[in-house]
This record gives structure tokens, sequence and C-alpha cells, in this order.
């Protein structure tokens, strides 16, 4: 079955990033010249997705705003000369049909998830985590949904991490089916270190059956008090077995300040605007550290 649906995850409250995110989404933070959040709604697109929810709380309007028409701003944009401006306000307005439904408590992952039951009916879906850009040739997203019409089972974005990193993520058993797949047969979040299974973890991307949904509404709190979306995916990999795929591309992590300033740099690097002069630039500061 083809996936069309994806559901972006937007409602968390970023304490990571503070206070930047006071007001301010951090999906809505820029690298660049664009928010974050535009960079994975365009993958999607790029991954043959048609229909996209974003889940947003409080507060997160401006991703709405982001995503419409902006009539008096195009309106200044008509005149000769503008018009390469001028699409670049108003394509993000069709790239694809965006809708929007609100988490109405901040209850973790798992819990902003099964906010998308009636958008997501009875079909497979891909789910992009709103703080995880990720930047390469053959869409993320698209790799995954690829590999969910062909073994028709739940697939998982994964990339192995360091020791440190897994003990905040989640970390997979694993066994390799070919090339970059493998099949996930039990998953932990947040593992002590005696409960590593191996340092692949889920990064930013999954493609989820719609059984996940029945499997959500009798997952308890888990870690940081948390509905968590891994304890969720457990069940699945424990009972169906689920892929993983080591997909290919630059994941750049927008949850935390590090992440934010490695996004900015390498994509201002290759920027077809400023990409020469922010690297001559770069060559200069770098020359200066000791
Ligand atoms: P994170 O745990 O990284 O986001 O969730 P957070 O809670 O905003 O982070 P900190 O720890 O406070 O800095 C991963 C993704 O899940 C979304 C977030 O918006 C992010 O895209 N999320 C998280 C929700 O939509 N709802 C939640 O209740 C929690």
């Amino acid at each position: 079955m083809k996936v069309t649906k994806a559901v972006i995850p937007a409602a968390g409250l970023g304490t990571r990033v503070l206070p930047a995110t006071k007001a301010m989404p951090k999906e809505m933070l820029p690298i660049v010249d664009k928010p974050a959040i535009q960079y994975i709604v365009e993958e999607a697109v790029a991954s043959g997705i048609t229909d996209i929810l974003i889940i947003t709380n409080r507060g997160k309007g401006l991703i709405e705003d982001h995503f419409d028409r902006a009539p008096e701003l195009e309106a200044k944009l008509t005149g000769a000369n503008k018009e390469e401006m001028y699409h670049s306000v108003v394509d993000i307005s069709r790239l694809a049909n965006i809708y929007f439904v609100r988490q109405k408590e901040t209850k973790g992952l798992g819990h902003a998830v099964n906010c998308a039951r009636s958008f997501v009916g009875n079909e497979p879906f891909a789910v992009l985590y709103g703080d995880d850009v990720i930047i390469g040739e053959d869409p993320a997203c698209g790799q995954l949904t690829r590999a969910y019409e062909e073994f028709g089972q739940g697939v998982l974005g994964v990339k192995e991490v360091s020791p440190e990193a897994i003990l905040k993520y989640s970390s997979l058993k694993v066994d390799p089916i070919r090339d970059n797949l493998y099949r996930c047969t039990d998953m932990i979040e947040k593992p002590a270190p005696d409960q590593i299974l191996s340092l692949f973890s889920i990064l930013g991307r999954c493609v989820l059956p719609p059984e996940i949904f029945d499997i959500l509404d009798r997952t308890k709190p888990g870690a940081g008090g948390e509905i968590q979306l891994t304890d969720a995916m457990c069940e699945l990999a424990r009972t169906t077995g689920m892929v993983a795929v080591d997909f290919t591309g630059k994941r750049y992590d927008m949850g935390n300040k590090l992440g934010i300033m490695q996004a900015q740099v390498e994509i201002a690097l290759k920027h077809p605007e400023i990409g020469t002069q922010f690297k001559q630039y770069l060559k200069e500061i770098a020359a200066t550290l000791r």
C-alpha cells in the first residue's frame, strides 16, 4: 500500500532551546532563510506524501501562518524583479494539503501521535519529528515509505549513535536483512547502561501501521512521565516485527543549541546565494581559532 499521509508532531515545549522558544515554536527556528519545519514538509512532499497533519498546541499559531497565504505581503511582491521572492512566499501554501490539530496537553510524543487517529484512518502513515531536519539527495521519508511498501511492516529511520548518546535516545535490537535494512524485534527508550540493545537509535522518522493507535491507547506513561512513542512501537516490534532503515542523509537535531548551529553552518555553506561568501568568512574565522 502506498503511503500518502504524514504526521509532524510539533507540540513540544522546546525547553532545551529556551529562551528562544519562549514565544517562538522551535520548529520555526530558521536555518539560513527557511524555518526548520519547511525543510521537513518539503522532504515529505518529495517522498510522495500528499496530506500532512501538523500537531500543534497553544502558542504555535506561527506555524499555521507560515503555510497559509499572505495577501498583503504577496501584493507587495507583484512588482518587477520580485517574481522569485513572490514565489518563495506563495509556493509554501501550495506544497501539500496541510491540516492542523492541537495536542491539548503536552503528554509526550506518543500522546501527540495519538491525536492523528481520525486524520490517518485505516492507512499506514509517516511520522516526521518536527525538530529533526534531514538533508540528503534521497529524501529520508521516501527511503522509509519504500521499505514499508516492500515489507508491509512498520519502519524505523535509524542511525548508529555514540555510547554516551544512546543513553538519551532509544536503543534497538536489530538483525541484518540486506544493505542498510535490518529487522527490529525489540527496543527500549533511554536505556540504563546494562540495558543497551545496540547503538542503533530511532532518529526522527518512522512509518507506522494504523494498529499503533490501539496500542497507544493503552500505553502508560514511561520515561520522563510522558507517553512514549517508543514504548508503543516496542509492542509492534515484539509482536509483528518492524524494519529499520539506516537512512542516507545528514540529520540535524533542531531541539538543541549545538544541533541548530551545525545545521546553520552546513546548510549555509551549500546555499546558492551566500554559500561562497560564507565559506570565505568561515575560513577567515577558522584561521583565528586555536
Ligand atoms: P522532544 O522531546 O525532542 O521535544 O520531542 P520537546 O519536549 O519540545 O523537547 P525539550 O526536552 O522540552 O527541549 C520530539 C518531537 O515530539 C514533539 C516535539 O515537538 C518534537 O517535534 N512533541 C513532544 C509533541 O508534539 N508533543 C509532546 O507532548 C512532546
